[in-house]
């Protein structure tokens, strides 16, 4: 709810409250976000108390108001060159130069909200509220957005420019949003890596200074996530205050932080000022992208839901957000470039007989495409490697019981391709100079229309072709050589990004049904933009179990898991070459939308059987794993490299939580399976999934059961291993809820000696899956 009395502007959501108000010089002054008040008459108690300019301040208006300097406020918005010295929100310039004097003139409150469709938005909103501050000498307007979902915790915002004068107007940063607010020793936690090692949570000090985190890549970028929180030194997943923020867009981003002596902290996001120049020509606007911004009293796991919560509902793809997503078999590690027909069909069958729904071929079915130098940039299917092109594949695939899925490139091209041959103009380039390369590809220029429409005709006709039900679409390079024939060279970057958005606002218009996941090297575009329009995205090429905790870890702080997609990859794994079991990578992979993505046609009977079970776990508890609220567990039950996650279903009736062991050591400390928010005085029963063990996990101690003599990497226990496994722990507990919520005591771990079926063996990076369920 939105509400205006005598100049100050109530926002609500059913727990935050948000407030502000406007000066008597016209300026707006935050004033309040945090936890639900009920301010009913005097609001003045909530802001600053400044009645004085310090020293050196510059006076805004001495006439109106002697002691009033902007740079000692904490503002909704900041301007340069009227005395507010702080990172500015907005940098323009017109002939007259710099400077600009924004002040209040007017207010809408919206109940019917319309969003322009050039930007990704949310929906569901409920209303709008619009400052509208007007430059004193000039027709040119700045319009503050807030808007507001009565149920959701979170608020949204947007900043738009509007030129009504004769003259251009150039726009070098227009911020989406900006928080004033007084620091409370909080720490800034934000999420950083690269290719394979994507979205790890590093946390800082705020200290006097800036602090920026951003992307130049031209994407969102695996470096430094949009996402972000502030949060309380001794902050947990159960207790602590803190605010998250997140961007709805897909290019370069900015996120800063500045902290002044004063203790005064100036948070804001927006569009990367980096290499942005906008020429706003006259009757234009500028409309920047939607920032996300929540706030949480009771730690991380509160401020994840309250994110979550509105991603789910409010911002991605709606004809997805609430449908359960498949299980699939992806080809690409398992075969790489090295397929044909015959190859992925022998795949496919496999896939099915464990119950996978839906097969993906990856990289390598169109053009020249036999490595990644050729073909990218071309539709025409591989003949070499799929003679009866994809119809003909799609229909075998579908005669299994599968669907059937594509991957596809179409922002890149390949120097070998005829789509090259034949446009060498529709690069990102700039004249002169020779373009660079990226994974041997250049990017296609999507500020062009041209280039555009060819996408989105060349996809279309490839989704007419076959019976295709889902598309991974892939972007594997960051931007260089920015430039342009046709546009201010400081707009491409942007214009690239609304060129993307027009592509996929049209392809998903026009195949509602085709579950698109979005996918950049991993997670070298993950972000809220891309999810509005594609439903979930592949998070990091890195698939193994170990790595994707930390990884999983940082996309879960500010993601809901039906957002990310994670697959149970060959048991070595090809980035790390580390060995994990495959009940491992199943106990990280059951936490995203599940995939498979090895040769299962070369594993053995019993690996078949394990991964048959845990895919008919996977879809049994589909419903409570992709969309039920995720939880982390408290790290101090935990300590080392070990962790531990939930799903709790809203009734709270049913949990799975898992139990991830980092590197074993013989100083075992006691695992406590822990819970949150069950119902004390109902009954739960508490079962461990699929626990038994490879025999050649114990090497020669085979034989301290064996009534013959093997030799532990001999052919006989090779052999044996391929049909037999070693039975695990048997734990199976009825408790109150109460216990879970304190903590369960499981059964002692193996350390030496001691095996039976009430030790726990995890071994070096095991994983357990406890299901949980109300039984009265
Ligand atoms: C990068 C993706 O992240 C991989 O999953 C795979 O699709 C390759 N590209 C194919 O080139």
């Amino acid at each position: 709810m939105i509400k205006e009395e005598n100049k100050y502007f109530i926002l609500e959501t059913k727990s935050l409250s948000y407030i502000f108000h406007i000066n008597e010089l016209g300026i707006p002054i935050h004033d309040y976000f945090g936890d639900k008040l009920s301010v009913k008459e005097d609001k003045t108690f909530l802001g600053l108390k400044e009645a004085y300019a310090k020293g050196t301040s510059v006076i805004l208006d001495s006439d109106v108001n002697p002691n009033f300097s902007l740079d000692n406020q904490l503002l909704e918005y900041s301007f340069v060159n009227k005395g507010d010295f702080k990172e500015p929100a907005m940098i323009i310039k017109n002939s007259r130069g710099y400077t600009f004097d924004f002040r209040y003139d007017s207010y809408v409150i919206n109940k019917d909200v319309k969003f322009d469709e050039s930007l990704p938005s949310p929906h569901h909103i409920d209303e709008e509220l619009i400052i509208v501050l007007k430059e004193v000498s000039l027709d040119i307007k700045v319009e503050l957005h807030y808007y507001v979902n009565n149920t959701y915790n979170v608020l949204v915002r947007n900043t738009v420019l509007i030129n009504n004068e004769k003259e251009d107007l150039i726009i070098n940063k227009i911020a989406s949003m900006q928080l004033d607010l007084i620091n409370k020793e909080f720490y800034y936690t934000t999420l950083n890596g690269s290719w394979i090692g994507e979205c790890h949570v590093k946390r800082q000090k705020i200290s006097q200074g800036i602090y920026i985190n951003d992307s130049k890549t031209g994407n969102s970028s695996a470096k430094h996530n949009p996402f972000f929180f502030i949060g309380e030194k001794d902050i947990k997943e159960d207790y602590g205050e803190a605010y998250s923020f997140n961007l709805m867009y897909s290019g370069n981003h900015q996120e800063l932080i500045e902290l002044n002596v004063h203790d005064h902290l100036h948070i804001q996001n927006g569009i990367n000022p980096f290499l942005f120049e906008w020429t706003l020509k006259p009757g234009e606007r500028f409309i920047s992208p939607y920032a996300l911004l929540t706030y949480s009293n009771k730690g991380t796991n509160l401020l994840a839901h309250r994110m979550h919560n509105f991603i789910n509902n409010c911002v991605v793809n709606e004809n997805f957000a609430h449908r359960l997503r498949p299980v699939l078999i992806n080809n690409w590690e398992g075969t790489y470039f090295k397929f044909n027909e015959r190859i992925l069909i022998s795949l496919a069958k496999k896939a099915s007989k464990v119950g996978i729904e839906l097969f993906v071929l990856d990289d390598g079915w169109f053009g020249d495409r036999n490595d990644d130098f050729h073909g990218l940039g071309d539709y025409n299917v591989n003949k070499k490697n799929l003679p009866g092109g994809l119809s003909r594949l799609s229909k075998k695939i579908n005669k299994l019981g599968m669907q059937f899925g594509l991957w596809v490139e179409p922002e890149g091209i390949n120097k070998f391709s005829n789509c090259y041959k034949n446009h060498p103009d529709w690069i990102i380039n700039t004249k002169g100079i020779k373009p660079s390369e990226g994974r041997n590809e250049y990017l296609l220029d999507l500020s062009k229309k041209e280039v555009q429409d060819y996408i989105i005709e060349n996809v279309s006709n490839i989704l007419k072709s076959a019976n295709i039900e889902y598309v991974k679409w892939d972007m594997n390079r960051n931007m260089s050589d920015v430039g342009s024939d046709r546009y201010n060279p400081g707009e491409i970057f942007h214009r690239y990004i609304l060129g993307l958005y027009r592509i996929m606002r049209e392809l998903t218009t026009a195949f509602p049904n085709v579950l698109f996941e979005g996918c950049a090297s991993g997670g070298n575009r993950f972000d809220l933009g891309i999810l509005r329009y594609f439903p979930q995205i592949w998070a990091s090429d890195n698939t193994d179990p170990y790595s994707r905790i930390d990884i999983q870890s940082g996309y879960d702080l500010g993601y809901p898991v039906s957002t990310l997609t994670g697959h149970v990859s060959h048991k070595l794994n090809h980035q790390l070459l580390r060995s994990t079991p495959y009940s491992s990578k199943f106990a990280v992979a059951a936490f995203t939308n599940l995939g498979y993505e090895l040769k299962l046609d070369e594993l053995s009977k019993i690996e078949l059987e394990q991964i048959k079970q845990q895919v008919a776990f996977y879809k049994r508890h589909r419903n409570l794993l992709q969309f039920g609220n995720f939880y982390k567990v408290i790290d101090k039950y935990y300590p080392g490299d070990n962790a531990s996650w939930m799903v709790l279903s809203s009734d709270k009736k049913e949990a799975i939580i898992s139990y991830f062991n980092g590197v074993s050591t013989t100083l075992t400390k006691e695992t406590i399976l822990k819970g949150y928010e069950f119902k004390e005085g109902k009954k739960y029963e508490v079962s461990v999934f699929g626990v038994d063990h490879d025999i050649k996990m114990f090497g020669n101690l085979i034989n301290m059961i064996s009534p013959i003599h093997l030799k532990a990497e001999g052919h006989i226990v090779s052999l044996i291993s391929k049909y037999r496994s070693m039975e695990g722990e048997i734990e199976k507990y009825i408790v109150d809820g109460s216990i879970l919520n304190n903590g369960l005591l499981l059964k002692s771990e193996w350390a030496g000696n001691g095996y039976s079926t009430d030790v726990r063996i995890l071994g070096d990076f095991g994983a357990r899956l406890y299901y949980v369920h109300m039984i009265d």
